[in-house]
């Protein structure tokens, strides 16, 4: 039985996921709570190599759409076993930027492999660390991209392979997360990402805090 709680941040591009994710951490931890924050791909040094393999071509080649699948669960599956679930144990609270849920929008919905595929896989990677809360932050295609070429304005890194994507992409994967947050209702919440920062944050804080705060 987890002590602690699991709160993953989901969405396509520019949703704002980082940016609540550490305005989040900043409420909890003033509240006296230990918060660990996980990105994926990464986490581990395993899944860090990972990283540069699957986002900037590390090994030198492609990986082909099976080999993607894998390596991200690969990763996945490192972070739960070594950061995730012994954090979970002793209590403290961990927020994951992107954790299973991508897989299921990006290679299920956006790619068109199988979506149970894809959550037969995600179960065998996570195992027991399933989420007590996913944060959708849903946004639309052109809003998140204008977001990203934002950030990337004064910074030498280009778009990595992902978010290269077309756009029509990019509409997979949206459409793909709505329709998770539709079928597992218990589990997610949608939070419209279109707004300022400020009352996204509002809204999240309230969703974290009846939810897990409520009786002190
Ligand atoms: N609600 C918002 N309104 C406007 N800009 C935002 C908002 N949230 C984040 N940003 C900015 O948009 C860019 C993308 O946000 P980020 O948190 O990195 O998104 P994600 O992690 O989902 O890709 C960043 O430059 C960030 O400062
Ligand atoms: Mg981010």
């Amino acid at each position: 039985m987890n002590r602690g709680r699991l709160i993953t941040f989901e969405g396509p591009e520019g949703a704002g996921k980082s940016t609540q994710a550490a305005m989040l951490i900043s409420k909890l931890e003033a509240r006296g709570i230990e918060v660990i924050y996980t990105r994926e791909p990464g986490g581990t040094k395993l899944g860090e190599a990972i990283r540069g393999i699957l986002q900037y071509n590390a090994a030198g080649e492609d990986p082909c759409a099976e080999s993607e699948v894998l390596l991200f669960e690969a990763s996945r599956a490192q972070l739960v076993r070594n950061v995730i679930q012994p954090a979970l144990e002793r209590g403290a609270w961990v927020l994951c930027d992107r954790f299973a849920d991508s897989t299921t929008a990006y290679q299920g919905f956006g790619r068109g492999f199988s979506v149970e595929l894809m959550e037969t896989i995600n179960r065998f990677a996570i195992g027991r660390a399933v989420p007590d809360m996913t944060i959708l932050l849903d946004v639309n295609v052109s809003l998140g991209m204008q977001r990203c070429a934002k950030r990337q304005v004064g910074k030498k890194i280009q778009y990595d392979r992902i978010e290269s994507e077309a756009l029509e992409f990019h509409e997979k994967v949206r459409q793909g997360y709505l329709e998770l947050a539709r079928r597992f209702p218990e589990r997610f919440r949608k939070v419209d990402a279109m707004r300022h920062a400020e009352p996204i944050a509002e809204d999240i804080w309230k969703l974290v805090s009846d939810a897990f705060l409520s009786q002190g």
